[in-house]
């Protein structure tokens, strides 16, 4: 918002790439929905966001009055670049702020969670179970004591590998409860993934299931911990949570089920009260090097931004059901499944499966029975459910929809329309939400009754938030014009390091632009201020909106026998965003087969999980190095693409191995 809004009037500009002739390219806020929002004026938006940066302690210190505090903060802000600690001296409790102010305040009878299980045939009622929040609370603090009796105390690690669940839920608050971190793994992953997160987090009790159920079928969950913690001692106790029924193997000792683990525990159970700064949870995520990164957030400053994000963001009100379609595996299951609508007490739907399981309409059919208010998905379903044809939407009544909203890779102007006429009726804004990982709420958004909406552009920050765009210098790019995405100041929910690597933290983020957050990811600012995310910048690819890095499945590639080196890129795809390309060369006497080549996909599937599996594998005599032996992705992209190698070659080591590569066919 810097420059922001200055000159920003409707009516007047060019369209923005990607327009549709004769389409709006400017979206008001639907008149019937601003009329009840928080937010109507983006006058009052302005001023709330000038006085977050120009006044940051008057500002966030009466923002925290969102939470609840045990002991109330003496500080906002203590800045020394990279390291923030907000509200220096509080003392809360997460699960005590999702939980138990809102059961005292009254509102134990409201619904906190409506979840609906995947298994499902038309006509028969779907699997389902509701808590209310006292129910939650009691189940919160019967797992938590049980955690406790398994030996977890505050400031421990404890891993969870769940489906989507209410348990999952519990377990998550439960770890909030006791001051112990929760490590989320999703579910899709694989035992090798599984393994280096629990490893490199230092957990020590982990809950899981007997399995999954995932269209129609069943993931074995318990064997891939089993295999996972093979070799991983440090990991003494093992809950196992009965979901699909079938008989699992259980090791005497570390293993106990979750009926069991709980039948003897109260409902009570006091939570913990822990310093602002003390890790909430560690989430790993993909960047720019082989091995994943733990993520970690502090309590106070991520739960206030989760919060507050809920209401500019999603305008939600107490009458709202609130549902975002992210797996808790993901930030955005953590930030909107979790913790932002439990801490501002919403009732949060929640869904097992796959959207379109078992027919393409099942998402929309859920939103018609459940009586959906805010739907929060990303892109890629948005194309999936284009391709699957309209009839699938129109057939059902979406009325009970107010707000839509889209997450984790950029939405194309077309895909953005298709969501807002068919979807929202041309009644619901659209909230396109730009974030991440380590920035743990929601950065840059529309406020859905204030904001123009520009399809396709994220829009401005939200208060707390400076963007800039920037060279390679540092310097700000002039308005339309392509550079990094930079934060330019601290905000309360920004990650607080990479566990166990600090140096991690302080070189990855903010050595790039010094003095600065960099995003890993391009922007650009229009001449109205508007914010347009172009996509990473770095090793990292986004594919379904998954996050996944370069490095991670090279290193998949060469442990397998047959692989001499690997260079993984991303390729332009017009469904998923973006899709995998793999360029390998092979160890002496290897011959290039269409059988190895699917054998090396199914091998990165196994390693890492089914959403990293490439979608082609390139077999290639050499790969382009820098004398100094780095491989350069940068032509690979170009050639994955389909297009001749730009840019400069003169520090590749060998100029022919280009032309070889791009004559290469796959
Ligand atoms: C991308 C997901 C365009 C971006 C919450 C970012 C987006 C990465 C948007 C973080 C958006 C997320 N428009 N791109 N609205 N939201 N991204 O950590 O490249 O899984 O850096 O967090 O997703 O991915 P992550």
């Amino acid at each position: 918002m810097a420059r922001a809004g200055e000159k920003r009037e409707a009516g007047r500009r060019t369209p923005p790439p990607g327009s549709l002739p004769g389409a709006p390219a400017v979206y008001p806020p639907p008149r019937a929905f601003a009329e009840k929002a928080r937010f109507r004026s983006m006058d009052e938006l302005r001023a709330l966001w000038r006085r977050s940066l120009d006044d940051p302690d008057g500002f966030w210190g009466e923002a925290a009055g969102a939470l609840d505090w045990i002991q109330p903060f003496d500080r906002v802000l203590e800045w020394s670049p990279p390291h923030a600690q907000w509200f220096v001296g509080g003392h809360l409790n997460a699960s005590a702020n999702c939980l138990d102010r809102h059961v005292a305040a009254g509102f134990g009878e409201k619904r906190a969670i409506v979840w609906e299980g995947e298994p499902y045939s038309p006509g028969r009622a779907a699997e389902e179970r509701t808590l209310t929040y006292a129910d939650l609370l009691a189940e919160v603090s019967r797992f938590a004591n049980a955690l406790r009796t398994l030996g977890v105390k505050t400031g421990d690690r404890v891993g969870i590998y769940l489906p989507l669940v209410p348990e999952a839920v519990v377990a998550m608050l439960a770890c909030a409860r006791l001051g112990a971190a929760h490590s989320v793994v999703f579910a899709g992953f694989s035992p090798d993934a599984l393994r280096d997160r629990l490893s490199d987090a230092g957990v020590k009790v982990l809950v899981t299931a007997d399995g999954a159920y995932r269209r129609g079928g069943r993931v074995p969950l318990k064997a891939n911990a089993d295999a996972a913690l093979e070799g991983l001692p440090a990991v003494s106790r093992v809950v196992v949570l009965r979901r699909t029924g079938e008989k699992v193997p259980m090791k005497p000792g570390r293993d106990v089920s979750w009926d069991e683990a709980v039948r003897r525990e109260s409902a009570v159970c006091p939570p913990v009260p822990v310093d602002a700064e003390h890790a909430l949870f560690v989430l790993y995520t993909s960047g720019t090097t082989g091995r994943p990164k733990g993520i970690v957030h502090a309590t106070a400053g991520y739960l206030l931004s989760c919060a507050l994000t809920m209401r500019w963001v999603f305008d939600l009100a107490d009458e709202d059901l609130f549902w975002c379609t992210a797996d808790v595996g993901w930030i955005t299951g953590h930030s909107y499944v979790v913790y932002g609508p439990l801490a501002e007490r919403a009732t949060v739907f929640l869904y097992e499966g796959a959207l379109n399981w078992p027919a393409p309409d099942r998402i929309w059919d859920i939103v018609e029975r459940r009586k959906v208010t805010t739907l929060y998905t990303a892109p890629t379903a948005i194309r999936s459910f284009i391709k699957a044809g309209d009839e699938h939407v129109t057939r059902h009544d979406l009325s009970s929809l107010r707000l839509l909203g889209s997450v984790g890779e950029p939405i194309n102007p077309e895909a953005w329309r298709w969501y807002h006429r068919v979807v929202g009726g041309e009644r619901c804004p659209i909230v396109d939400t730009w974030w991440q990982t380590e920035t743990g709420a929601i950065a840059v958004s529309p406020v859905p009754g204030a904001t123009p909406a520009k399809p396709g552009s994220a829009t401005f920050p939200l208060p707390g938030i400076a963007t800039e765009v920037v060279d390679a210098a540092g310097e700000p790019v002039p308005a339309g014009e392509e550079g990094r995405l930079v934060l330019s100041r601290p905000w309360p929910a920004m990650l607080r390091t990479v566990h166990g690597d600090p140096g991690r933290y302080a070189e990855e983020y903010w050595s790039e632009v010094p003095g600065k957050y960099f995003t890993g990811d391009s922007a650009k600012i229009d001449e109205d201020g508007y914010l347009w995310i172009i996509g990473r910048n770095d090793d990292v690819i986004k594919v379904s909106g998954h996050r996944l890095g370069s490095a991670e499945i090279e290193s998949a590639l060469v442990s397998h026998p047959a692989v001499a080196e690997a260079a993984v890129v991303a390729r332009p795809d017009p469904d998923r965003g973006s899709a995998i390309v793999a360029f390998v060369t092979l160890k002496g006497g290897g011959r290039p087969s269409e059988p190895l080549a699917q054998a090396l996909r199914a091998h990165v599937a196994a390693t890492i999980g089914p959403i990293a599996r490439p979608d082609q594998v390139r077999f290639a005599g050499v790969l382009p190095k820098t004398r100094s032996g780095k491989i350069v992705r940068r032509f690979l992209r170009d050639i994955a693409a389909g297009e001749a190698p730009h840019g400069d070659a003169s520090t590749l080591e060998d100029l022919s191995v280009l032309s070889a590569l791009a004559r290469d066919e796959p």
